[in-house]
C-alpha cells in the first residue's frame, strides 16, 4: 500500500518531530566515531560558515549569467584546485558533486577524445584497487574496461598494465592513494606510459587530493602524483573528504582545455532555451560550491596543514596501536587513510564489534578470486587526536574476545553454489549471524553476490515500505 500524497500540509513542528524519529538510528558524528563517511576537522569555527550552504543552496549554477557570482565561486576553486597540484595558466577544472561525477566526465572526455581518430570500442585499464565509480563510468557510457592485479606492495602493477594495451586503449587509471589500501600507484611509470603509447592518463587522487599537498608540507615523503608529471591528463578531487567541505562537492580537472572539451554539453536545437552543461547536472544549488570556496579560504595553505599534522599524528598512534594489539597493516600505506587484516581470526568479526561498540569503519570483505585479504578500512580525520587512546583500548577488549565465527564463513561456502534467492534467503534467516553478509561476498563468484546485493537494494527502495 502507497503512502499517500498528504491532503493537508504538517505542521512545521511535525516536521521536525518526524524527520527527528526518521534519524534516530542514523549513525551520528559524535566526535571522533565515525572512519568512513565523515571527514571531521575537529573544529567548530567551522560551523559558523553552516550559514553559507543555505545562503546560496537556491541559486541556479545552470545559469552563471543570471548567477555570475556561481561562475566566480567556480573558477577561484578550480584556479585554487589547480595551484595546488601544481597546474598552470592552461589548467582548466569543473566543480562537480562528487568524485562519482568527476570520474565519469574525465572517462566521457576520454572516450570522446579517442573517437575522433579511432573507431573501436574504446577501453580503459586500470588496477584491481581503483574505485568501482570507473566501471559504472564504462558501464554508462558503453566502454569496456581492463581490471588489472595489483602487485605484491597493492600497487598498480606496471608490467601487466603495460601489456593490456592495445589499439582500443583510450585511458589508463592510477589512484593517488586507492581507496581500499591508501596506497598510491606509481603514477610517474604510468605517466612515462602515457608518453610514450600517447594514451589519457586519469589519476584518482579523490581521497588523496586534499591531503597529500599538506602532508607534503609536513615533510612527509610523497610520490609525485599530480601535473608535475607530463604524462598526467586529468586528475580527480574531492572537496567533501580531506577538504572537510560539504556533500556534495569534488573537482575534475584537466591538464588543459582541449582536454575538457568533450566534457561540455550544449544543445541549442529545440525549442527551449539554449542549454549549456559543464558537468551531468543541469540545474544545480551553488550551495556546495560556496560551501566548499568558504571553508577552502577560511582555511588556506596553513590551515589545511594544521589538520593535516593533526591527521597524520593519529594515523601513527593508531597504526602503530593497531599492530601491538596483533593486527597486521595492509601493505605499506601513503595517506592517512589504511586497512588492516587479521590473519588468524576472521576480520569481520572485528569489524562488526567494532560497529556494536559505536566506532564506524568500512569492512572490506574482498573476494577469494582477487587474492586480496579482506580487511577493515580506516579514513583517519584531525578529530581522531582526541580519541587514539579510547579507541585503540577498545579494539584491545574486541581483539581479546574474539569468538569463533567460522560457523558463517561455513555457512556461505556450503551456499556459495547455490542460487542468489538461496543466499538471501539463508541471511534473512540469520540475521544473527552478523558476519554471514561479508563471508558470502567473500566466498561468492562476484557475479552472484551482486546479483544478491541488487535484489536487496531494489528491495528496499520500495515506496510502499514506509
Ligand atoms: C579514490 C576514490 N575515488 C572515487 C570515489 C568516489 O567518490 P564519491 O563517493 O564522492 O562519488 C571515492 C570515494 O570514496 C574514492 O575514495
Amino acid at each position: 500500500m502507497l503512502k499517500q500524497f498528504p491532503e493537508n500540509g504538517l505542521s512545521s513542528e511535525k516536521i521536525h518531530d518526524v524527520l527527528d524519529s526518521y534519524g534516530k538510528y542514523d549513525i551520528k558524528n559524535s566526535r571522533g566515531r565515525l572512519f568512513t563517511y565523515f571527514y571531521d576537522p575537529g573544529i567548530k569555527e567551522l560551523d559558523n560558515l553552516q550559514d553559507i550552504f543555505l545562503k546560496f543552496s537556491n541559486r541556479n549554477g545552470m545559469d552563471y549569467h543570471a548567477f555570475p557570482s556561481t561562475l566566480k565561486l567556480e573558477n577561484d576553486v578550480i584556479a585554487m584546485m589547480g595551484s595546488l597540484l601544481n597546474g598552470d595558466d592552461r589548467t582548466a577544472g569543473t566543480f562537480t558533486t562528487g568524485g562519482t561525477e568527476s570520474i565519469i566526465l574525465a572517462v566521457k572526455a576520454a572516450r570522446d577524445t579517442f573517437l575522433e581518430n579511432h573507431n573501436s570500442l574504446p577501453e580503459v585499464i586500470l588496477p584491481v584497487t581503483a574505485h568501482p565509480s570507473f566501471s559504472k563510468a564504462v558501464e554508462y557510457l558503453g566502454m569496456r574496461e581492463k581490471r588489472i592485479p595489483v602487485n605484491s606492495e597493492y600497487q598498480a602493477d606496471i608490467s601487466l598494465m603495460r601489456k593490456a594495451i592495445t589499439k582500443s586503449t583510450a585511458m589508463i587509471v592510477g589512484s593517488a592513494p586507492s581507496f581500499p589500501y591508501g596506497i598510491i600507484d606509481p603514477i610517474k611509470e604510468l605517466s612515462d606510459i602515457a608518453l610514450e603509447y600517447k594514451l589519457w592518463l586519469h589519476v584518482d587522487a579523490c581521497v588523496g587530493g586534499m591531503i597529500l599537498p599538506f602532508l607534503k608540507r609536513l615533510g612527509k615523503q610523497v610520490p609525485e602524483y599530480d601535473f608535475k608529471l607530463p604524462g598526467v591528463s586529468s586528475i580527480s578531487i574531492d572537496l567533501h573528504k580531506y577538504g572537510f567541505t560539504p556533500k556534495g562537492s569534488s573537482v575534475i580537472l584537466y591538464r588543459n582545455a582541449v582536454l575538457r572539451r568533450h566534457q561540455i554539453y550544449v544543445n541549442a536545437r529545440w525549442p527551449g532555451y539554449p542549454m549549456s552543461n559543464a558537468g551531468i547536472q543541469a540545474t544545480k544549488s551553488a550551495g556546495p560550491l560556496a560551501g566548499s570556496w568558504a571553508i577552502m579560504n577560511y582555511l588556506g595553505y596553513r590551515g589545511y596543514t594544521e589538520l593535516a599534522g593533526k591527521t597524520l599524528t593519529a594515523y601513527k598512534r593508531i597504526t602503530q596501536g593497531i599492530k601491538n594489539i596483533g593486527y597486521e597493516i595492509t601493505g605499506k600505506p601513503d595517506a592517512t587513510i589504511f586497512a588492516f587484516q587479521d590473519n588468524v581470526n576472521s576480520i569481520f568479526q572485528t569489524g562488526v564489534k567494532m560497529i556494536e561498540k559505536g566506532w564506524y569503519p568500512q569492512i572490506q570483505p574482498s573476494n577469494i578470486k582477487l587474492g586480496l585479504p579482506s580487511t577493515v578500512h580506516l579514513n583517519i580525520s584531525p578529530v581522531h587526536v582526541e580519541v587514539t587512546d579510547e579507541f585503540l583500548s577498545s579494539l584491545e577488549d574486541i581483539h581479546t574476545n574474539l569468538s569463533d565465527d567460522s560457523a558463517a564463513g561455513q555457512l556461505a561456502i556450503d551456499s556459495a553454489d547455490k542460487t542468489a534467492e538461496y543466499l538471501a534467503h539463508m541471511l534473512e534467516k540469520h540475521p544473527e549471524n552478523k558476519t554471514l553478509f561479508f563471508h558470502m561476498l567473500y566466498q561468492l563468484d562476484p557475479g552472484k553476490g551482486e546479483e544478491i546485493f541488487r535484489k536487496m537494494t531494489d528491495r528496499d527502495f520500495h515506496a510502499s515500505i514506509g
